[in-house]
């Protein structure tokens, strides 16, 4: 296929892993896993997570790596161009378009929750979580909820730090961030793992996290397992394909994929045996605490360690910026989209979309407090709503229609031209995997969960 001239490919081979993993490891590992399990009783969960993100999330990662590179484009046109290739029909753009939608709507709740983490780190800095109980971190979580301005202060604030790192072009800063940052909040998880294992209740941690209890599973646990995969991956939103157009052809993707998918899980269950450790020996601290788990169950830690201040400031401030190097991927695809098609500025078409995304995040500050009552459809909030629809709908239907796409329309010699490094076996199993297994777990579980949101 001929490349579109004004098309960039990085140099350096290790960029896209860089570029990949920076964009998969966010607040979907910090935040959000541990608090799901927490909510989902654990060690079942974990497994049924576990076994999303290898049946279905890495072979999809695979797939829209491939797309990516093979399209050279943004990825709604990356569909179009691919699609044109195989001789299918253009309607499987629409593989772009929502991925570019739920992009947009997971930017808008993202900001909210990236801001948590910056209040996170002026209170940590002042030392503000000393002698921290399980009661006081309650209180001060619950105090943050409802303080608007202090929440749209700081959503502000992160979506102007994503905005600038779009305006002054991704690669560099991008790399360097995920270079250096990324293997620190790796080490301080290590090390808060040491402290987790020495004040904290480790064993019943571990048993929480890894012990499999059968009357555990639920559809309603399988249905967000399945969701987390993909927004742990970063998938089905254009953003693992936007870098994918940027991936050179010498680099071999189903090694890269699975470099993205172990490093992901690693940090997400250090995160968790952190985590849990703690709730289990702070009175007034549950494992199904909800979206405040990290914020409530961590300042405790700080508070009480020495040097808690330093440890924590830099924790939350690396939390943060994870979450950044999520966000500019999250808005990339978009971006790239309006300059690609309509001659937008990168300037103008960043600023529209950031805009758009505070709009739409007012509604997630709003179901923290104004609106906590306040029932769309199914007892959900405005931010109860956009996490439904991205992550039970949007995430899985794109997920279905990528791998339905490559598993069966698209023509065999492109495909095994893009995965011509891998060698024929891996090939083989990723193709049947994604052709037969992941279609239909993704089908069945996305059907048996919304029937179980709107039944139960
Ligand atoms: N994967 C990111 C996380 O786990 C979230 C994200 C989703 C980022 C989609 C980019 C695109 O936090």
């Amino acid at each position: 296929m001929r490349k579109a001239q004004q098309h960039a490919i990085w140099g350096r081979r290790g960029t896209f892993i860089l570029a990949a993993t920076g964009s998969a490891v966010g607040l979907g590992n910090i935040w959000k896993f541990p608090y799901i399990t927490g909510e989902n009783g654990g060690g079942a969960f974990v497994v049924m997570y576990l076994l999303c993100i290898c049946l279905i999330g890495l072979p999809v990662l695979v797939a829209e790596i491939m797309l990516g590179r093979r399209g050279r484009a943004s990825p709604i046109l990356a569909m179009q161009r691919v699609a044109r290739e195989s001789n299918s029909s253009k309607l499987w753009s629409l593989i772009g378009w929502s991925g570019v939608l739920a992009g947009f709507i997971i930017l808008s709740y993202y900001s909210v929750i990236a801001g948590w983490t910056l209040e996170y780190v002026t209170t940590a800095a002042r030392g503000g979580f000393e002698g921290f109980d399980g009661v006081a971190a309650n209180n001060t979580f619950t105090a943050l909820q409802g303080d608007i301005s202090t929440l749209v202060q700081w959503q502000t604030a992160f979506l102007c730090m994503t905005a600038l790192i779009i305006m002054f072009g991704v690669t560099r800063g991008l790399e360097t961030a995920v270079r250096i940052l990324m293997p620190l909040l790796f080490c301080l998880l290590v090390v808060l793992l040491g402290y987790a294992a020495y004040a904290g209740d480790f064993a019943a941690g571990f048993n929480f996290l890894f012990k499999f209890r059968f009357d555990q599973l639920s559809l309603e646990g399988l249905s967000l397992a399945l969701g987390h995969a993909f927004f742990t991956l970063s998938l089905s939103m254009g953003a693992i394909m936007a870098y994918g157009s940027y991936m050179p052809h010498n680099q071999s993707i189903l090694k890269t994929a699975a470099t993205v998918g172990v490093l992901d899980t690693a940090i997400a269950l250090l995160a968790g045996l952190v985590i849990f450790p703690i709730v289990f020996a702070n009175p007034g601290v549950e494992p199904g605490a909800g979206p405040g788990l990290m914020f409530v169950s961590l300042p405790i830690v700080f508070g009480a360690m020495p040097l808690g201040e330093v440890f924590g400031t830099v924790f939350f401030l690396l939390v943060t910026l994870a979450a950044w190097s999520s966000t500019i991927s999250l808005l990339e695809p978009a971006v790239a989209y309006l300059t690609e098609r309509f001659r937008f500025h990168r300037v103008a078409a960043n600023l529209l979309i950031i805009f758009c995304a505070w709009l739409l995040g007012l509604t997630t500050v709003f179901s923290l407090n104004r609106w906590q009552d306040l029932s769309l459809v199914a007892g959900m909030t405005p931010f109860d709503l956009s996490t439904f629809i991205t992550e039970q709908v949007l995430l899985p239907l794109g997920a279905l229609a990528t791998a339905i796409y490559v598993g069966w329309f698209m023509k065999k010699r492109p495909l095994r031209r893009e995965l011509a490094l891998d060698s024929s076996r891996w090939f083989v199993r990723w193709l049947t995997v994604l052709k037969y297994v992941s279609p239909m777990l993704i089908a069945v579980v996305f059907v048996l969960g919304i029937v179980d949101k709107f039944a139960g």
